[in-house]
């Protein structure tokens, strides 16, 4: 069956089966930047955004998806180069694998949240785990994007 979406302001239109996720289409046709790791609802490196909130693309059918805009972080590349400075900056990178999920949910962030405190940042990127940094350089990164951003 065919599924229209709105893929990084885009039409495209994608060949899936009933039962299929949104993760395994978007891989499938070489959207290779959205990760999958736990593929159980659990680490979060499958995050994109739907209509701008962050949601994991493992759990979803494409098929509920019809007319929606999806974006990967291809579709926000210069913030994502912005978000990947402060990283940098404080040693937040390691491997990298959750970076483009965790890039998405920050950005979703900064367009919900004006002023967050440090608990509300924490809580709202709660569901992007991390096996190398330890979080606390990412949370310093964080907080020095959303900073610069005001
Ligand atoms: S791959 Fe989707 S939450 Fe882990
Ligand atoms: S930097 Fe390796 S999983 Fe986050």
């Amino acid at each position: 069956m065919k599924v229209k979406l709105i893929l990084n302001h885009k039409n495209r239109t994608f060949e899936v089966t009933p039962d299929e996720y949104l993760l395994d289409t978007l891989r499938n046709n070489h959207i290779t930047s959205v990760k999958k790791g736990c593929n159980q609802s659990t680490c979060g490196v499958c995050t994109v955004l739907l209509d701008g909130k962050p949601i994991l693309s493992c759990s979803i059918l494409t098929v509920l998806l019809e007319g929606r805009h999806i974006t990967t972080v291809d579709g926000i590349q210069s913030e994502v180069d912005k978000i990947s400075n402060y990283f940098g900056e404080e040693g937040a990178d390691q491997c990298g694998f959750c970076n483009t999920g965790l890039a998405l949910t920050i950005y979703a962030l900064k367009k919900e949240l004006k002023n967050p405190t440090d608990d509300e940042i924490k809580k709202y990127i709660v569901g992007n785990l991390c096996r190398c940094s330890g979080y606390q350089a990412q949370f310093l990164a964080i907080k020095k994007y959303l900073e610069d951003s005001l």
